[in-house]
């Protein structure tokens, strides 16, 4: 089943198949923060986001999203439809925290009036810059119906992610995510949605259950991962 090594990233390493429609994605225990600057492992951290990202797909799929999530195949391993990925991460916020305390000054906490969508350019090289729709249509990373599509998932993935998190007693605060398109032109949400790539907060304590615990030296980093796995299970 698994090929040649097509993509390695610094969560995930992504395999051909011997179906050409068809690409394996597994996931990795490696964690960095801040562009790869601070390397560690987390124990189980491939398992738990590979069950995660597969929930979460599953959930977003029966309401309607176009995934590239096909099945779960192992305790580490996806197979999900093969796209290239659009250079560019989306991130949605509902409540600051992370960059937009540090760099615009925002109240750690504070619920934003309506979700915040920011566009950053995937880019190791150059640090994943933030940046503006004009710079994409500028670098032809995508064209303006393509960025209407993304936004238009984004706020709906968002009101999704957020009920379903919040029955789980999850405050979703923000998250990443990463858009391909398939042979057909067609625009499926990629990647993953896993407490790497999101900020969760326990609804009642605010205790943050997500990578932050890991780029800010918390502790309890696989504890509050498995405790995310736990809920959704
Ligand atoms: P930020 O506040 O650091 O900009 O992060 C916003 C959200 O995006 C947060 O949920 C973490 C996620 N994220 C990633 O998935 N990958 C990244 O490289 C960064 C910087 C953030
Ligand atoms: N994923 C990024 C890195 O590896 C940043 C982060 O998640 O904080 O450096």
């Amino acid at each position: 089943m698994k090929n040649k090594l097509i993509y390695e990233g610094k969560a995930k390493k992504i395999y051909s198949t011997d179906k050409d429609d068809i690409y394996l994605q597994e996931f990795k225990d490696d964690a960095t923060a801040f562009n790869g600057l601070k390397k560690d492992r987390i124990s189980h951290k491939g398992e738990i986001n590979n069950f995660i990202s597969s929930v979460i797909f599953s959930y977003l799929k029966e309401n309607s999203i176009p995934v590239h999530f096909l099945e779960k195949i192992s305790e580490t391993e996806m197979l999900v439809s093969r796209v290239n990925i659009i250079k560019i991460e989306v991130v949605c916020r509902n409540i600051a925290a992370g960059s937009l305390v540090k760099k615009f000054g925002f109240e750690e906490g504070k619920e934003l009036e309506n979700p915040l969508i920011e566009f950053y350019y995937k880019s190791d090289e150059l640090g994943d810059p933030l940046f503006s729709e004009d710079h994409i249509l500028a670098m032809k990373l995508a064209d303006k119906n393509d960025l209407d599509v993304v936004r238009k998932m984004t706020k709906y993935i968002n009101t999704l992610l957020i009920k379903f998190f919040s029955e789980k007693g999850i405050k979703l605060v923000d998250f990443k995510l990463e858009f391909g398109k398939d042979k057909n032109g067609n625009i499926l949400l990629a990647d993953e949605i896993s407490p790497d790539t999101c900020r969760l907060w326990d609804s009642v304590t605010n205790k943050k259950l997500d990578k932050d615990r890991f780029r800010f030296d918390l502790g309890e980093v696989e504890e509050s991962y498995q405790e995310i796995k736990n809920r959704l299970s």
